[in-house]
């Protein structure tokens, strides 16, 4: 299927944010990814809504918002208001996802269903026709610059499976410890998007990179 970078900009400096969304824009990046943290879902704290609009007026690249908050859905309609092209939630934390999903995409967006790494793929046997993007988390949400957990190889495929024998649609999204090795193998896996935060932003030549990851191992 596809093989897009989303750069996250968690890894990206926070005094220059600028630069770092003009850089995106002019690379091969297909979205821009952007990680909400509330320091309950996660043990972190991230950015919030004003730091997106701020972001939204400057990027070319549609916003790919991975929530890691309590109670997303009662955010829905601010996201959308700041922004957001596609909207991520994870699993764990929607006690009424189907409701969710169709939420998110009553209000014009792209919804997604993200993952963490002790969560099966078989609980998405009943929504995988519902969602636009299934995020595998291939490291514990919270924190950039974590090391990749090799066992993600077999959710992807076995997420892929399952999107091929259910007729869903949805995309797959990695997120967590992407690198120019991975890369290759995660795409072959059958992802369609790799999310890398540390891995663009702490390169030398950032953009250079995003084309790497994009053409890696082909
Ligand atoms: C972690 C975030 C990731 C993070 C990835 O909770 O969801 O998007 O920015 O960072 P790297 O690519 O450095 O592992
Ligand atoms: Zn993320």
């Amino acid at each position: 299927m596809g093989r897009f970078i989303a750069p996250s900009l968690l890894a990206a400096n926070f005094a220059d944010l600028q630069h770092a969304v003009e850089l995106v824009n002019e690379s091969e990046a297909g979205f821009l990814h952007l990680d909400i943290m509330d320091g309950q879902f996660v043990p972190n704290i991230s950015f919030g809504m004003p730091v997106m609009q701020a972001v939204k007026k400057i990027s070319k690249k549609p916003l790919d918002v991975h929530l890691m908050i309590v109670k997303p859905e009662q955010y829905f309609e601010k996201f959308k208001q700041s922004g957001a092209d596609w909207l991520t939630v994870h699993m764990e934390e929607c006690k009424h996802l189907h409701r969710a999903l169709q939420e998110i995409k009553e209000l014009g967006m792209k919804a997604g269903v993200a993952l963490n790494p002790h969560t099966p793929v078989s609980t998405l046997e009943e929504i995988i026709t519902f969602a636009d993007l299934i995020l595998i988390m291939s490291v514990n949400p919270g924190f950039g610059g974590q090391k990749f957990i090799e066992t993600s190889y077999e959710k992807i495929r076995k997420t892929k499976n399952l999107i091929l024998s259910s007729g869903s649609n949805a995309l797959i999204e990695v997120d967590g410890g992407v690198d120019l090795k991975n890369a290759g193998p995660l795409f072959e896996a059958g992802a369609d998007i790799l999310v890398a935060g540390t891995t663009v932003f702490n390169s030398p030549d950032a953009y250079n990179t995003i084309h790497e990851l994009k053409n890696a191992g082909s």
